[in-house]
C-alpha cells in the first residue's frame, strides 16, 4: 500500500517510523517532510498548506492512503479536499476538525453532553467580556475561538490585563481567530494529555502523556509547542484513563455523531486534574507534538492498520508496550521566538546508538552531507526505558552527543512523573 504523509514535524517523523513498520506498506511518500523523514520515505517538496498541489499529486502517484499530521491543514479542510478526489485519508473531516477549530464550540458541546470544564461564556464584542471576567475573579482567561498556532490563550492576573487582553483580540491580535471570544474560569490543578482514535461510531483508548510547554526549567518562561514529553504520565491513573474515556471521548464521538459529523481520527482530549477531579482544558483534532513521539515507540500494533481501520469504520483495540517512553526537544537559541538557521548538526550517529534511543527530526533539512537546524523545534531525542528514571538517562546521554550552534534544552524533562515516585501527588495541588 502506497502511503502520503502530509507534514515535516517531529510528530510526522514519529508517525512515519510507524508506519514504516507495517508489513501493509509498499512505499512512503512525506510532504514535505525533513532530513530524519528523508532516511524512511521520499520527501516530495511540495507545501502542506498546498491543498492542490497535495490532491494532484496523490493521484499521479497513485496513494492509497494519506495521513494529515496537523491541526492547520485538518480544519483547514484537506481530508474533505483528498477524499473528493477519490485519496482514502484519516480524518476528522472538516466538520469534525471544529473540535480544534473552535473552543466555543467545545465548550458549548461540554454543556450539552455533560462534560465536565472551567466555567465560560463566549463573546464576540470586548465590553461584555470585559463585565463577565470580572465576576470570575483572577486570574482568568482569555481565549481567541480559532486556531492560533498555539499562542491564542492569554491568563490574566488583574482586571487590567484581562481588559489589555480582551482588546487586543477583538483588535486582531491573533488575526482572524480572535473575531470571537472565551472567556473562562481558571483551573487550577495538574495538566495531563490523553489520546484517543476514533472511526466516528467506536473510539478505542490510545495513551497517555505529559507535555511540558514552557520554554525554561522548572515550567518557567513563554509557553512553546512543547519541549519534551513522557507515556504514560502517571498522573492518569487506571481510574482517571477510565474516567478520560468513559466521561470525555465517549460522549464527544457520541455528540458529534449525532451532530450529523461524525469525527473520526486522533481526539487529543487536554485534561486538568484538579482536586474536583478531571476537568476538560482543550481538544485537539490531532496527534501531539512531541506526545506523538513518545506514543509511537509504545504502539505494539500496527500503525497503519489501525489508521486504516479507523478511516474505515472497523477500528479495533491496540496493544502498548508497558515501558515508559520519554522525549527531550532539542531546539535553537531564540526558540519561541526567530531562530537562526543552517547551523549544522553534530553527533546525530553516536546519539543514536545509546540504548533505547530514537531520534526524530523536526526543523531539520540536508544541506550536501550535511543536516542542518532550519527551525526552533529541530530534534527530539526519545528513549524508552522500564521507567521514567531509565528513559530520562537515556535520552540525555544521547543529548549531550548532538551539539549545534545555538541548540538547547529543557534539563528536568520528565520531573513531574518522577516527584510521583516519591510523594504519590499530584505536582501542582498542595
Ligand atoms: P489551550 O491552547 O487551550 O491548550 O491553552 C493553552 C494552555 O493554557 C493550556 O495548556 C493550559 O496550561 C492553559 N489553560 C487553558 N485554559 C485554562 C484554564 N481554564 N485554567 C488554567 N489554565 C488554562
Ligand atoms: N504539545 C502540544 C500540542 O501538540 O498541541
Amino acid at each position: 500500500m502506497k502511503v502520503l504523509l502530509v507534514g515535516s514535524g517531529g510528530r510526522e517523523h514519529a508517525l512515519a517510523w510507524a508506519l514504516c513498520a507495517s508489513p501493509l506498506l509498499t512505499k512512503l511518500y512525506c510532504t514535505p517532510g525533513n532530513a530524519g523523514i528523508a532516511q524512511v520515505a521520499d520527501c516530495v517538496p511540495i507545501a502542506a498548506t498546498d491543498f492542490a498541489g497535495l490532491t494532484k499529486f496523490a493521484q499521479e502517484a497513485r496513494i492509497d492512503f494519506a495521513v494529515i499530521g496537523a491541526d492547520a491543514q485538518l480544519v483547514g479542510g484537506l481530508w474533505d479536499v483528498l477524499e473528493a478526489a477519490g485519496i482514502r485519508a484519516l480524518g476528522p473531516s472538516k466538520a469534525a476538525a471544529v473540535l480544534e477549530g473552535s473552543k466555543g464550540f467545545v465548550k458549548d458541546l461540554c454543556i450539552e453532553a455533560g462534560i465536565p470544564t472551567a466555567a465560560y461564556q463566549r463573546f464576540s464584542t470586548p465590553a461584555p467580556a470585559k463585565v463577565f471576567a470580572a465576576t470570575l475573579g483572577y486570574p482568568v482567561v482569555i481565549k481567541a475561538d480559532g486556531l492560533a498556532a498555539g499562542k491564542g490563550v492569554i491568563i490574566a492576573a488583574n482586571r487590567g490585563e484581562t481588559d489589555k487582553a480582551i482588546d487586543f483580540m477583538f483588535e486582531g491580535g491573533f488575526g482572524e481567530s480572535g473575531h470571537e471570544i472565551v472567556v473562562e474560569e481558571f483551573m487550577e490543578g495538574e495538566e495531563a494529555s490523553f489520546f484517543a482514535l476514533s472511526d466516528g461510531t467506536n473510539v478505542i483508548p490510545l495513551a497517555g502523556a505529559q507535555d511540558h510547554k514552557r520554554v525554561g526549567d522548572g515550567d518557567t518562561g513563554p509557553n512553546t509547542g512543547g519541549m519534551g514529553a513522557y507515556s504514560p504520565a502517571p498522573v492518569l491513573t487506571q481510574d482517571l484513563e477510565k474516567i478520560a474515556m468513559e466521561k470525555f471521548i465517549k460522549p464527544t464521538v457520541a455528540a458529534f455523531a449525532a451532530k450529523g459529523r461524525p469525527y473520526m481520527g486522533a481526539l487529543y482530549l487536554g485534561l486538568m486534574i484538579t482536586r474536583t477531579g478531571p476537568k476538560l482544558v482543550e481538544y485537539n483534532c490531532r496527534f501531539g507534538d512531541p506526545e506523538c513521539q513518545v506514543l509511537m515507540p509504545r504502539l505494539k500494533s500496527d500503525l497503519l492498520a489501525a489508521l486504516l481501520a479507523a478511516r474505515d469504520g472497523t477500528l479495533q483495540p491496540l496493544e502498548w508496550r508497558d515501558e515508559v517512553a520519554l522525549t527531550v526537544v532539542m531546539a535553537s537559541k531564540g526558540y519561541p521566538g526567530a531562530t537562526e538557521k543552517g547551523h549544522v548538526i553534530h553527533g546525530l550517529d553516536a546519539a543514536a546508538k545509546v540504548p533505547g534511543v530514537t531520534i526524530f527530526h523536526a526543523g531539520t533539512e540536508k544541506r550536501g552531507n550535511d543536516i542542518v537546524a532550519v527551525g526552533g523545534r529541530v530534534l527530539n531525542v526519545t528513549a524508552i526505558g522500564k521507567d521514567v528514571a531509565e528513559a530520562q538517562a537515556r535520552a540525555y546521554q544521547a543529548v549531550d552527543l548532538i551539539t549545534w550552534n545555538g541548540a538547547f534544552v529543557r534539563r528536568d524533562i520528565g520531573w513531574r512523573a518522577l516527584k510521583r515516585s516519591v510523594s504519590g501527588r499530584p505536582c501542582n495541588l498542595p
